[in-house]
């Protein structure tokens, strides 16, 4: 057990440092291959603005909204994201404080024109926005209707 930890974290930061030394080569193959492949390289890793593929962006909420739904929602946030996005969702759980980028503030998020239904749905259910993210993904752990109960409940938040 102890020696799998060691070599995860092993291959973690060997993944890592040989990432990092490709990134010069990237960067001066990009400047030279002009603006196109610099903004593909680029923008990855800094578009805070990434939105959901389909067959996610055209997603709409299949189950009726209801007191009950809202309920059931409110009942897996508090198990299953609660830890990094904090009992209310800003952005403040325990297990969120020290990742980078930090969790959501789901609050502010839901209040945004970009939060549609479909885009909740494929944050929840591939993990995340942003490459990198240290969101698991939960189409595997939550049936499609609980991930749906859960978009009716961050809407109260
Ligand atoms: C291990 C920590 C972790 C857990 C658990 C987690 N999240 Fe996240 N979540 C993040 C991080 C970090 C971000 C910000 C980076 C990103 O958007 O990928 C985020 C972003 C989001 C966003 C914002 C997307 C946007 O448009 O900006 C939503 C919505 C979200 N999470 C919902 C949930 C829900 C619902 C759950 C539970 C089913 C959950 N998260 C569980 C870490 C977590």
């Amino acid at each position: 057990m102890r020696l799998r930890t060691l070599m995860l974290v092993l291959v973690a930061a060997l993944t890592q440092s040989s990432c990092l030394m490709m990134i010069p080569g990237l960067l001066a193959g990009h400047t030279m291959g002009g603006g196109m492949g610099m903004m593909g390289g680029m923008g990855k890793g800094m578009n805070h603005s990434q939105t959901a593929p389909a067959p996610y962006d055209k997603m709409l909420n299949p189950v009726p909204h209801s007191a009950a739904a809202v309920a059931q929602g409110a009942q897996i946030f508090q198990a299953q994201c609660a830890t990094c996005h904090g009992p209310k969702g800003q952005g403040d759980g325990p297990a969120g404080l020290r990742l980078s980028p930090r969790p959501a503030n789901l609050s502010e998020v839901v209040k945004s024109a970009h939060a549609k239904d479909g885009h909740l749905m494929w944050v929840i259910s591939e993990g995340g926005r942003m490459p990198g993210s240290a969101m698991p993904p939960f189409k595997g752990t939550l049936k499609e209707e609980e991930r749906w109960r859960l978009v009716h409940y961050l809407r109260t938040l």
